[in-house]
């Protein structure tokens, strides 16, 4: 692998420990695939954050790291809201854990925005064909598919490396003629809101870590997108997809691929078989969340619409980030005026905060994929719709 001066003498360690820790990762990783030189990156988004996921030994890692991040970066969620740890009843030993490891990010000028969606971010803008390593799989999927930016599926170290070296080894999907789809998937039916989460869930059993190019009938909107590619990175490992006639890539003419060789269809069936799984819980479900990944303003407005003027009659959080929270105060004092709760800088699954709960309705196709094994608790299937009913007693 190629390096220039500047990257042999950090790789020597004579620009600190740390620095030479990193470049060692990225070196590497490209010499494991292929990679004959490192390229410089936009942005980083950093996974690994949780102090469900991470325990001590991950405070251990980053507290040991000095120095500074070389381009934007951002945190993937924590395991609790930062600001509010109490409302959803966080012990204040993992507060205090969780605290720590976002200062120990923050004292290498990552900024404490933890969220999966860092695409809604300002100042955090991403273009088509941008390098970047980001490391939580709903993101990768939408700069990837959505945004046509490049990134690999990165860990929680070879993002913070990234970060600090301000470059990635390039390799993967960085490569436009490892971006070309393998697997064609045809949905012949229309397709609207959660019905894209149980899509992705569906396809992300069928492809696994295949490039998908999906055939479909209706146009899905970007939030619709998102709950696709998210849903598929989690049934299976999707980190890019492509659809035709409305992707950035597959619609440039430059992008020059061969039809996939392989083939499948979606029945509506399979769809509806994902909502079934409501209908046919024995278990009434004592919790509902929403905001995987984390709502959109468009998402908290509808959420804000279909609770007006009721009541929740049992614990129904909204997920978003701080940012977008802080930006809509009128959408979350509208949400929460019905007993919700507007949950910032974490998720259902990455805190211990619903792990106390037996059955959890989610309208998102990841959520429901690792709800069961991330939380301890069964999970049905709903659209946003039939959430706030079943979080208003209305069912
Ligand atoms: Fe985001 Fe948590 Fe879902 S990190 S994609 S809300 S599992």
């Amino acid at each position: 692998m190629y390096l220039t001066k500047e990257e042999e003498k950090t790789l020597r360690g004579e620009d600190g420990e740390t620095l030479q820790k990193a470049i060692e990762i990225l070196v590497a990783l490209g010499d494991i695939y292929g990679a004959d030189a490192l390229i410089p990156i936009k942005s980083a988004q950093v996974s690994g954050v949780s102090y469900k996921t991470i325990g001590d030994a991950g405070i251990e890692w980053i507290s040991d790291l000095k120095g500074t991040v070389k381009v934007p970066t951002v945190l993937n969620p924590a395991g609790m809201d930062m600001d509010n740890w109490e409302r959803l009843g966080i012990d204040p030993k993992f507060a205090a854990k969780q605290i720590e490891i976002i200062n120990a990010f923050g004292s290498l000028g990552i900024e404490p925005k933890c969220t999966c969606t860092p695409y809604y971010l300002s100042g955090f803008d991403v273009q088509y064909k941008d390098h970047l390593a980001w490391g939580e799989s709903s993101a990768i999927s939408f700069s990837n598919s959505v945004l046509g930016a490049r990134t690999n599926r990165e860990g929680g170290p070879s993002a913070l490396s990234a970060a600090l070296v301000g470059k990635t080894a390039d390799y993967g999907f960085h490569k436009t003629e490892n971006r070309t789809p393998n697997i064609e998937i045809t949905v012949d039916f229309e397709t609207a809101g959660s019905d894209y989460g149980a899509l992705g869930y569906i396809a992300g059993k069928i492809v696994g870590s295949k490039i998908p190019l999906f055939k479909i009938k209706s146009v899905p909107s970007k939030d619709e997108m998102k709950m696709l590619g998210a849903a598929m990175a989690a049934s299976g490992a999707v980190a890019l997809y492509h659809i035709d006639g409305v992707t950035p890539e597959i619609t440039d003419k430059e992008f020059v691929y061969e039809k996939p060789a392989e083939s499948v269809s979606i029945e509506k069936k399979d769809i509806d078989a994902v909502y079934e799984s409501a209908n046919e819980s024995t278990m009434a479900n004592d919790i509902v969340t929403i905001g995987c990944p984390h709502c959109s303003k468009a998402e908290l407005a509808q959420i804000a619409d279909l609770l007006e003027g009721k009541t929740v009659v049992k614990e129904f959080w909204v997920f978003t980030s701080r940012e977008l929270a802080g930006q809509n105060k009128d959408l979350v004092d509208r949400i929460e005026a019905s007993g919700a709760k507007v949950v910032c800088d974490t998720c259902m699954v990455v805190s211990p905060a619903a792990n106390k709960y037996q059955c959890m309705m989610v309208n998102s196709g990841k959520a429901y994929a690792y709800v069961p094994s991330m939380c301890g608790s069964k999970a049905t299937y709903g659209t946003v719709e039939r959430c706030v009913k079943d979080a208003t007693g209305e069912i």
